[in-house]
Parts: structure tokens; sequence; C-alpha cells
């Protein structure tokens, strides 16, 4: 099986790019086309930039699947994300047909990607949203901390991310969650070092985790942290990326959480947005706000393929 890099660390550059879909004669035909070429894209990247680390991920929306794949049901746990309100905080939910992952160590590669992709599509699509971020001294958040240190490693990664056997008709795929985040760095940066700690839950300096006699109930990897009945941790693959334009004082992270089950992520979201017990929500909210928030399906490059056909 034939799966697409969702495993992948961030990287140096990650270019998101979202669509939705104009409803023209030739949509179906031009994306099904793109389907069928999306593989060759990343092969010829990395055969030209051996070096480039180039990896993209191709994803669709709940609506866009219905549309442009008529006769395959949908993956099972892909639904047009439902927003999640608390008395404090929304996770809102933002239109998204055609998603876009593109990494790379070099800006330029990430372009040229994006660049391909969006000439394939051009005259049946528009652009929803599209962010692109970079690496952070080492892996930081755009607010200091460093992220992704408790995303599982090896066999564990693909446990996490990948679909198995639940849904076997898309075994091999995963679900993308995405959402842009805008950060108060004024609030931010008024807090001391030890208060922005214990908001995350880990030291600022050297990442070490706060142990459970000074981390609060409402930090962020105390509220993500969640297992199932029989106490297994359940996880998912993050690889967010910072993104800014200081002179416009815009500062945020671009969210994405990619999963074997999108259940998983829906219930950290719950966990973050509407608290468990109600109102235990994530402090680092009261510092970030999610403007966008979209879910969609990663096949298998084979499905790629099989969809192109179809
Ligand atoms: C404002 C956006 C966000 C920022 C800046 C952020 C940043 C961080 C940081 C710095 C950590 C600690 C290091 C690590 O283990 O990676 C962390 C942990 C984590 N985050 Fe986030 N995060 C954000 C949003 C989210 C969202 C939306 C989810 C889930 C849907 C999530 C899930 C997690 C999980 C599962 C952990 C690890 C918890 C554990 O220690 O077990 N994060 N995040």
């Amino acid at each position: 099986m034939n799966i697409q890099k969702v495993t992948d660390k961030p990287g140096e550059n990650a270019f998101f790019l979202v669509y939705t879909l104009l409803d023209t004669g030739t949509t179906v035909e031009k994306v099904k086309e793109l389907c069928g070429n999306f593989a060759a894209f990343g092969r010829s990247m990395r055969g030209r930039y051996p070096e480039a680390n180039v990896n993209c991920v191709m994803g669709f929306g709940a609506d866009a699947w219905g549309r442009l794949f008529p006769d395959k049901p949908r993956p099972k746990e892909l639904y047009p994300f439902r927003e999640i309100r608390g008395d404090k905080h929304t996770a809102v939910s933002t239109p998204g047909d055609l998603f876009f992952h593109i990494r790379s160590k070099s800006a330029g590669v990430c372009f040229e990607i994006a660049e391909n992709i969006d000439n394939a599509l051009q005259g049946v699509v528009v652009s929803e949203d599209e962010v692109h971020g970079f690496r952070y001294f080492d892996g930081r958040s755009i607010i200091g901390f460093v992220d992704g240190t408790e995303n599982p490693e090896g066999d564990e990664s693909c446990k996490a991310a990948v679909i198995g056997d639940d849904d076997p008709m898309y075994k091999g795929g995963s679900y993308a969650f995405v959402q842009k985040y805008i950060h108060d760095m004024k609030a931010w940066n008024k807090l001391s070092v030890e208060e922005q700690e214990k908001v995350i839950g880990r030291r600022k300096f050297n990442d070490i985790e706060l142990g459970d006699d000074e981390k609060p109930e409402n930090a962020h990897n105390a509220v993500t942290n969640i297992a199932d009945a029989d106490g297994n941790e359940l996880k998912i693959i993050r690889a967010n990326m910072p993104f800014a334009y200081p002179s416009k004082g815009e500062y945020g992270t671009y969210f994405i959480g990619y999963a074997g089950a999108f259940s998983t992520t829906r219930r950290m979201l719950e966990n973050m947005f509407v608290g468990d017990p109600i109102g235990n929500t994530d402090r680092l909210l009261d510092f970030s706000k999610a403007v966008t928030g979209t879910l969609f399906f990663v096949p298998t490059f084979d499905m790629l393929d099989e969809l192109a056909e179809d």
C-alpha cells in the first residue's frame, strides 16, 4: 500500500492550500486528472532535488467527495466539520473542498509544487486560504515553545495517523484536520515565562514536561492528553507550523493533525474548547483564536490513481 506521507516531521517550510470547487463543466475532469498526476509531482521534485525533503499530501472535504466520486461511499468519519461552541471559545467550521500540504527544506520547491497544482486547477477552484509556515529555531511554535515533542514515532506513528481495519475500504488513508490560529502576542508576552510554562505544561527553554504537582488542569498538554476506556493513550500526528507577518502584527499557528480516527482529534478539540469537566477549557485558547477549521480525507496514492480512472 502506497500511503501518502502523513507521518513525516513538520519540516523546514510548509505551504497549506485550501480550495473550494467551482461548478463548471470541467471541474470533475480536472480534479481527477490532478489525482492521476499528483504522485508524479512529488516524485519529479524529489528526483530533481533529492536533498530537499519534498513531501506533498492531497486531501478532500466531505462535500467534494460526494460531488467528485458519487459512486464511492464516504470514508466512515468524513463529514463537514461540526463547529464546537463552548461558553468561552469556539472551534469554527470553514469551507474547504481540496487540501494540499506541501513540505520541503526549500521554500522555492514548495512554491514550484504549489504553482503546478494551482495551474492544474485553473478555472475550476477558488482559493479559501493559503498559509506559508516556517521552521522556527529548534521546532518552536511562534509562542516560543517546542511543538511536536509528544508525537508518536516509528510504528506508533502509523497507528495514530493512518486508517486501519476499522474502515477496510479506506485502509491506509488518513483524516487531516486543519485550523488556522491567530495569537494575541501582546497578551502572551505580558505573561512571565513561569506563567507561560503553566499554559503549555512544559518548560520553555529545555522542553521538559512539568511534574504533576506543577501542571494545572487547564494546561494545553493536560487537556489534549486523552486515553481510551482501557487507559491506552490516544494519539494523533501533529505537523503544526508557525507563520508571521510582523509588520502587520499577525502571528499564528497553522495546526494540522493527521489521525486514523477523526473522533480522536475531535475529542481533543472538545476538551480544549468545551472542557472535560465542562469549563476546564485550554488556557492556550485565552491567547489563541481559531479562525478556520476544516476536515479532509487523505487517500493512499493507489486510491488517488483509482479515483482518477473512476
Ligand atoms: C494554537 C495552536 C496550538 C499550539 C501553538 C500548540 C502547541 C503545542 C505545544 C507547544 C505542545 C507541547 C509539545 C508537544 O508535545 O508537542 C503541544 C502538545 C500537544 N498538542 Fe498542541 N498546539 C496547538 C493546538 C492543538 C490542537 C488544536 C490540538 C488537538 C486537536 C493539539 C494537540 C496536542 C497534543 C495531543 C499534544 C501532546 C499532549 C501530550 O503531552 O500528551 N494542539 N501543543
